[in-house]
């Protein structure tokens, strides 16, 4: 028998060799990051100010130096539900754009929930669980974020209560169904069921919501329900930690691939699904000096790393945050109900702010009808239909291929695909209907936002 060349599309690495250990950037990092404030004091807090919302593993873990942090068996056992995720090669995506370029994608569409977010959900229900707090309250943008929570709650016997953006609500009524389905209670925020979601509609009750009002609820939520604590999907430290077991995974897979990455992308809302591709391959350019070209894509609506200011800024828009050293839009600043409701934040990470304000990492903002276009590609192409969210990633991996082009170079592009967008049809449809619309740089509202920021 003739012998078959066969190329190969899938890189799998098998349960054993799933991440043993959270990346902790911290430890590399060549500029120390900005502390965080109370806003009363303005002085750094300390893990007492952050007791009332988490459990004080989940606080050690922002506090650490140590580079790595040992995932705890209970962690992986759930892991393994779907992880390690497979690295693929986007042969027909390439051979569509004609380029020379090599493209890889990271897929985390494939976890229960749908997206990237159980990686942290996880580990924060088993250590909310672990001391004893028997409910959570969260917010939730995409869905996507709540879905995990709500899986995860499942998992460790919690209950969970999310708070979900109005317009993500209305955009998506099966998100709220699977949710209620792992057993969660949904509401739309702003809600009638915190002092905060009273007042806000008591002065617009028509409010589309947004992921800082969200949070304040949560937060809220969770400081007058005893045995409840609060918990987040993005922006804080020890989330973008656990994040980092898809880039730890990506680098033995590219290994696998025998490439390493020229060009490394992933979509940014809160920061991290960017960091936890990013940080382990950044890591290992602070350490042995190799150079890759990162690049964080966002949506023109809500532009924080690219036109954002770098400064102290509360995480939420009821000012009930510490402050934290950020590219913010202004707390205030609610974004256009674009769909991509993942990305619909004022402000970035701090750590992401940090690589970004240092030159370390690059940023694009992308507009949601050109993302769209991106994924509707890739689903003709390599037959996955990607999230709203890393079609911003997408788009910019399709411009570094085209560019690749025609600059004739076989650039190798890898970019993190953190979800599927099979609850988001409304939002293709709307753009296969041509209705989906642009959202012009708000600059008005932010410069009023900006003016609201608070005086240090
Ligand atoms: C699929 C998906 N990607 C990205 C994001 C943005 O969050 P982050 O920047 O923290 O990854 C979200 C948030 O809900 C999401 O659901």
């Amino acid at each position: 028998m003739a012998t078959r060349t066969t190329r190969r599309t899938k890189f799998l690495l098998s349960e054993e060799e799933m991440p043993q250990a959270w990346y902790n950037i911290v430890a590399d990092l060549p500029v120390p990051p900005a502390p965080v404030l109370h806003p009363g004091t303005g002085e750094p807090i300390g893990p007492g100010d952050l007791a009332p919302l988490f459990p004080m593993e989940l606080i050690k873990q922002v506090v650490s130096q140590e580079r790595y942090i040992e995932i705890p068996d209970e962690v992986r056992e759930v892991y393994a539900l779907y992880r390690p995720s497979p690295l693929f090669r986007a042969h027909r995506l390439e051979k569509a754009l004609g380029t020379p370029a090599h493209i890889y994608y990271k897929y985390e569409g494939g976890s229960p929930s749908g997206s990237h977010k159980p990686n942290t959900a996880i580990p924060q229900a088993f250590y909310n669980k672990q001391a004893g707090v028997t409910r959570l309250a969260t917010e939730t943008g995409a869905g996507q974020w709540g879905s995990a929570l709500a899986f995860a709650g499942a998992a460790f016997g919690l209950d969970v209560k999310v708070y979900m953006v109005r317009a993500s609500y209305d955009q998506k009524p099966y998100r709220r169904i699977l949710m209620e389905t792992y057993g969660a209670q949904v509401v739309a925020s702003p809600s009638p069921d915190t002092q905060y979601g009273r007042s806000v509609l008591a002065g617009n009750p028509g409010h589309t919501g947004s992921l800082g009002l969200a949070i304040s609820e949560a937060i809220e939520d969770a400081v007058t329900h005893p045995g409840s604590k609060y918990s987040l999907g993005s922006v804080f430290d020890f989330v973008l930690l656990h994040q980092t077991v898809i880039g730890e995974e990506s680098i033995a897979q590219m290994a696998m691939a025998g490439e390493e990455p020229d060009v490394i992308i992933g979509c940014a809302g809160g920061g991290s699904n960017f960091a936890g591709l990013t940080f382990p391959w950044l890591g290992r350019s602070f350490r042995d000096g190799k150079k890759y070209r990162v690049i964080a894509a966002e949506p023109e609506a809500a532009p924080s790393l690219t036109r954002g200011v770098y400064t102290y800024d509360f995480g939420d828009t009821a000012m009930m945050t510490p402050l934290i050293k950020m590219h913010t839009l202004g707390s205030s600043f609610i974004p256009e109900p674009i769909h991509a409701g993942g990305l619909r934040y004022h402000g970035m990470s701090p750590l992401v702010s940090l690589l970004k304000e240092h030159g370390y990492i690059d940023a694009v903002a992308v507009h949601q009808r050109a993302s769209f276009g991106a994924g509707v590609q890739f689903a003709r192409t390599e037959g996955i239909l990607p999230a709203p969210e890393p079609t911003h990633a997408l788009k910019v991996a399709i411009d570094e291929a085209l560019a690749a082009k025609e600059a004739g170079e076989a650039r190798v592009i890898l970019f993190n695909l953190c979800g599927h967008g099979n609850f988001d049809l409304s939002a293709y449809e709307k753009y296969l209907d041509g209705t989906l619309e642009d959202y012009e740089y708000p600059a008005e509202k932010v410069q009023e936002a900006l003016a609201a920021l608070p005086r240090r």
